[in-house]
């Protein structure tokens, strides 16, 4: 299949991350979200991070304002009927992506294929919510998109060859790397990532280490690019709750549950970067 416009879904932290490679790699690319001031929101953070590659040497100032004008923003679904392939980046909860997935089915051009960025969900279950199930597959983008090679692609039970296919040439061309999980509960980064950021705070919680200590064990120790309570401020500690609670259900297990300093902090709006406070203040 040829794809030549790209829909996505949530101009959030990853949404905005995924819209600005594939308008940087040619695409057109429409990027919708519930309320114009979060797409213009994400519109204005794809800018800022395209500026810094412009500083960097990296792209050109051309080559940015080319990206930018590749991309649209939208808060109606029926504007993304010309996409050949929408990718759902909406916040980490099963009935809202089902709700959207099965929108997306009614809006979206025959043939077009709906990808998921979920980090946990269940790719099947999402299928299931539409009439074109053997065109629902899972496309897991790491964070910072941009920055990130890795993508994790989950096929669900009745995705089809052609659609794994035409996602891993794509994935291909944007120079990323292909991981390929089954379809089962934080597939494979977060089946691993999860666990230890969750030992994580819970060694904050049961005061084995200081915050700084903590992050700076597995730094310095492990050569971990950064702690994992810094990764879980950047990740969004809502989304790392999310995740935890998916885990949990989906393997059958109270070991992978949240503990109760995550689940505190998120009800207390403390989210991570992305509302300034989370274990770290930004
Ligand atoms: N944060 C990470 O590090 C990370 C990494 C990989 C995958 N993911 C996954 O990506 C998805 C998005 O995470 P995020 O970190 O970008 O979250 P985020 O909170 O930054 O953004 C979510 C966006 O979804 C929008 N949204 C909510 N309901 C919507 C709807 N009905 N229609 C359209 N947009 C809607 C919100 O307005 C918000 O802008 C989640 O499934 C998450 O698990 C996150």
């Amino acid at each position: 299949m040829n794809i030549t416009t790209i829909g996505v879904i949530g101009s959030g932290q990853m949404g905005s991350g995924i819209a600005q490679v594939f308008a940087v790699a040619g695409y057109n690319v429409i990027m919708h979200d519930v309320e114009a001031s979060r797409v213009e929101k994400g519109k204005s953070s794809i800018e800022k991070s395209l500026t810094k590659f412009v500083e960097k040497g990296k792209l050109s100032p051309a080559d940015r304002d080319a990206a930018m004008s590749r991309l649209t923003g939208v808060t109606s679904l029926e504007s993304l009927k010309t996409a050949d392939l929408i990718i759902e980046a909406a916040t980490e909860d099963l009935n809202l992506k089902l709700k959207i997935f099965s929108a997306l089915d009614e809006f979206a051009k025959p043939g077009a294929i709906l990808a998921s960025n979920t980090s946990s969900l269940p790719i099947t279950t999402l299928a299931q919510s539409t009439n074109r199930p053997e065109q629902v597959i899972g496309m897991h983008f790491m964070n910072p998109v941009p920055l990130m090679k890795g993508v994790e692609v989950i096929r669900g039970i009745q995705t089809d060859d052609a659609t794994a296919q035409t996602i891993s040439t794509l994935i291909a061309k944007l120079g990323k790397s292909e991981v390929r999980s089954r379809d089962v509960a934080g597939f494979v980064a977060n089946r691993i990532l999860m666990p230890m950021i969750r030992e994580a705070i819970l060694a904050l919680e049961q005061q084995v280490s200081s915050r700084d200590h903590i992050d700076r064990c597995m730094v310095d120790c492990c050569n971990f690019p950064l702690g994992p309570l810094a990764l879980a401020d950047m990740i969004g500690l809502d989304t790392c709750a999310s995740i935890m609670n998916v885990m949990a259900d989906g393997l059958g297990s109270e070991y992978y549950k949240p503990p109760k300093l995550l689940t505190q902090m998120v009800a207390e709006g403390k989210l991570g970067k992305k509302t300034k406070k989370g274990f770290y203040d930004y």
